[in-house]
């Protein structure tokens, strides 16, 4: 039985200050769902600050992204090992960090191996944009990287990595993949290519999640689908109100 993971992804939003105050509004409003894990990503000034304020509350922390060395000269730029006592969590290669910021398959390897050498959950974003979909190679493309993303990682090390399958057209632009089509890429695709690398035993316990414009209105019948184990939720995640309902629903559909 894989547990649900909802995890928020502030992006670039929230100073610190106004992070504080929004993880206090969402502990009394999640907390009655263990059942449920819940992360909320913020960005890395507000790490700090957020750890605190959730120190010894079940919901857990994540950052957006690291880098994949321990230290070194790499301007701007921050390691696992510093985010280690801050987050458990970190969102690898999400499609806005590979869009703009040039992030390869080869870096997004390198970022997994690291944040599991230093005891993080790395969340793997993969996923197609409009033209790759309209062109019909959404299933290679998607399989591709998740190899690409996954070489040279242990079936043991695999168990703990969750990927989120988020089509590029679906983010922040309201639309989402019908549900059946979101389980299908999470199931027949991602699961189904972690099935080859790793076999059957190992994929089935990988958590994949859905992400793109999800929210309060269509969590449920994502989360009612067997190869969804979660989602990875921008917008409606930076407000307390939709988080906590998508928690709640969740918590209701498992
Ligand atoms: P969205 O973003 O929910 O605003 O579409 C999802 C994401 O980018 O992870």
């Amino acid at each position: 039985m894989r547990k649900p993971i909802l995890a928020g992804n502030w992006k670039m939003n929230k100073t610190p200050a106004e992070a504080v105050e929004f993880v206090r509004a969402l502990i009394p409003l999640v907390t009655p769902y263990p059942q449920v894990e819940t992360v909320v990503c913020a960005p890395f000034v507000a790490l700090p600050a957020v750890a605190a304020a959730l120190k010894d509350v079940p919901i857990g922390v994540g950052a957006q992204n690291c880098h994949w060395a321990d230290n070194g000269a790499y301007t701007g730029e921050v390691s696992p090992a510093m985010l280690k006592g801050l987050a458990g969590y970190v969102i690898i290669g999400h499609s806005e960090r590979r869009q703009y910021f040039a992030e390869t398959d080869e870096g997004v390897n390198k970022k997994i191996k690291a944040t599991l050498a230093h005891g993080l959950v790395p969340i793997v974003c993969v996923g197609e944009d409009l033209t790759q979909n309209e062109a019909g190679i959404t299933e290679p493309w998607v399989s591709g990287q998740v190899r690409a993303a996954f070489a040279g990682i242990s079936a043991d090390q695999a168990r703990g990595v969750v990927v989120a399958y988020e089509p590029i057209w679906a983010i922040g632009t309201g639309k989402t993949a019908t549900s059946e089509v979101a389980n299908r890429i999470c199931g027949a695709v991602v699961r189904g290519a972690l099935a080859e690398i790793y076999g059957e035993e190992v994929a089935q316990a990988i958590r994949i999640q859905y992400g793109g414009s999800a929210n309060e209105k269509n969590i449920g019948e994502l989360m009612a689908m067997p190869d969804i184990d979660g989602a990875l939720i921008g917008g409606a995640s930076l407000k307390t109100d939709a988080f906590a309902a998508m928690v709640r629903i969740t918590a209701e559909t498992n």
